[in-house]
């Protein structure tokens, strides 16, 4: 066992002498005594170093940001600082003194953060996202191991599109095309006549050409598959998957959460029931003029805060013209750009809203929903809102026909509140082998690499389904993010895969 603790467990050694191995966040000297923000990944502490201990003081000579150091000291509490815990050093030992630190404590561009995103992940607000992260993958196992599924572990190479052949990524396999999985789906319903409730997760892969602050190239999904689940039965799953998702962040991450500034009472209110429209029933929402009238009020009190906001940007530039202090400048700085980037956030939001009213207006029924629309209606619920029944076109070719209307499919996507949009997509399957072939004829489809998934509705088909949970699209929403390139270590979007 190592003979150093981590600092996370400093509460339990009070005063008592101690070994610390970590980085340096921050280091200054007052006089005869350095303070040093030590971090170590499980927490921060303050270290104070007194002159009087020459050698400790002396090895801290030249150490700047992110050198990494051994400290042995004594303990006590100490409740203004980080942790409730300071360390009175005796001993100090320097592992590797770093060389200038690029991510300084300033505000830096998203561009220069991305560039230096193996570094950018110390900062303690990306830590947070990834502590939130790593959560919700493990609530969801957990749910589903509690639940009697089965983890199967599904294909990343694969022989044919699942979710469109638009989207596929191809790599050469040994001379003969392949493709990376979008899904793990047609493999796990082939393990649900197997073993019933399965589940996969692993990594998938969608060659979009879009921008958004929603899609990434590479993102993990979670996927269960159940047998005689039918489209009911999926809608009560994800209520409660995603319900028991956001109370496992909300007991153990709540530091994390205010940290990221989360308001953590909208994700209180995260509980079954979660309120359920049918495609139809949320385009006939779009053209409700009360809809219209609550977002053209919306349209005019943002009106009203860009113009607070445009009123404190002069208020601080005149402040900045008036003051010498060095900090009250940097200060005052910092204030005016965060102010600046709040008012183009805004009016790059009203400048495009007043279409994004008009197209809800003007949708026509048979369009799949984009962004905008699945914001302006998950935007009017406080839980998240499960759509169903969309129309065949716009989905994906194994979605069962709905009985009750052809035109339809016994799907379900949940988009999540504030305007995060969909989450989860899923579906009862089509387990009947014509129509599914009709549908594939239909799509211009070649059955033939598809004779394994068609055998499932040869030998002894029954109704099932199930959905996937993207989990960078549910770390986005849970942790209140503004764009999904913060919620994976290593984001790979269209056009980056640096570093
Ligand atoms: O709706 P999708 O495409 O559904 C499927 O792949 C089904 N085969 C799942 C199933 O029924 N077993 O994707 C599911 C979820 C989306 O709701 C979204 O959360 C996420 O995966 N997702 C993406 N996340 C980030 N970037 C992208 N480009 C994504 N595409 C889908
Ligand atoms: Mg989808």
């Amino acid at each position: 066992m190592p003979d150093f603790i981590a600092i996370s467990d400093l509460p339990r050694f009070l005063d008592q002498p101690v070994k610390l191995r970590g980085w340096i966040r921050a280091i200054r000297s007052s006089g005869k005594i350095r303070f040093v923000e030590l971090r170590d990944g499980t927490g921060d502490c303050q270290c104070t170093v007194e002159a009087a201990y020459a050698e400790a003081f002396a090895a801290l000579e030249g150490c700047g940001q992110e050198s990494s150091v051994e400290i042995c000291g004594v303990s006590r509490a100490e409740p203004r600082g980080p942790g409730g815990v300071e360390v009175s050093a005796r001993e100090v030992r320097v592992l590797h003194q770093a060389e200038a630190y690029p991510i300084a404590r300033k505000e830096h561009g998203v561009d220069f953060l991305m560039q230096h995103r193996h570094l950018w992940l110390r900062s303690p607000r990306q830590a947070a996202i990834l502590r939130v992260r790593h959560r919700i993958i493990q609530a969801a196992r957990q749910f589903f191991d509690d639940n009697g599924f089965t983890l199967i572990d599904t294909p990343i190479f694969q022989p044919g599109a699942a979710e469109g052949a638009g989207t596929l990524f191809e790599v050469d396999y040994f001379g003969d095309p392949a493709f990376l999985a979008q899904t793990g789906q047609l493999y796990l319903e082939t393990a649900a006549m197997a073993l019933g409730k399965v589940y996969c997760f692993g990594p998938t892969f969608r060659a979009e050409k879009s921008k958004t602050r929603r899609h990434l190239t590479e993102f993990w999904m979670i996927e269960p598959e159940i047998a005689f689940y039918e489209l009911e039965d999926l809608e009560a799953l994800s209520e409660e998957f995603l319900s028991q998702i956001v109370q496992a962040v909300l007991t153990h991450n709540r530091a994390d959460l205010e940290l990221l500034e989360r308001n953590v009472a909208a994700l209180e209110n995260i509980r079954a029931p979660f309120p359920r429209m049918t495609y139809s029933e949320a385009v006939d929402f779009l053209h409700d003029p009360g809809l219209h009238e609550k977002l053209e009020a919306e349209l005019e009190a943002e009106r009203g805060r860009l113009g607070e906001i445009r009123k404190a940007i002069s208020e601080t530039e005149t402040q900045l013209g008036q003051v010498t202090k060095a900090w009250k400048v940097e200060k005052l700085g910092n204030d005016l750009k965060a102010l600046k980037e709040q008012a183009g956030e805004l009016e790059r939001w009203l400048a495009n809203r007043p279409a994004h009213i008009e197209d809800a207006k003007n949708f026509q029924w048979g369009k799949d929903f984009g962004g905008d629309e699945e914001t302006i209606l998950s935007n009017q619920f406080e839980r998240p809102l499960i759509v169903t029944e969309y129309p065949r076109e716009v989905k994906a070719f194994y979605m069962k026909q709905n009985p009750a209307d052809p035109r339809t499919v016994r799907n379900l996507d949940v988009l999540a509140p504030e305007g995060y949009g969909e989450i989860i997509g899923g579906s009862q399957r089509e387990d009947d082998l014509q129509t599914l072939l009709d549908r594939m004829a239909e799509e211009g489809m070649d059955p033939e690499p598809y004779q394994w998934y068609l055998d499932l509705r040869r030998y002894g088909s029954v109704p099932h389904g199930g959905f996937g949970l993207g989990i960078e699209r549910t770390v986005s929403w849970i942790c209140g993010l503004k764009h999904i390139r913060e919620t994976i270590p290593f984001p790979r979007l269209m056009g980056k895969m640096m570093p």
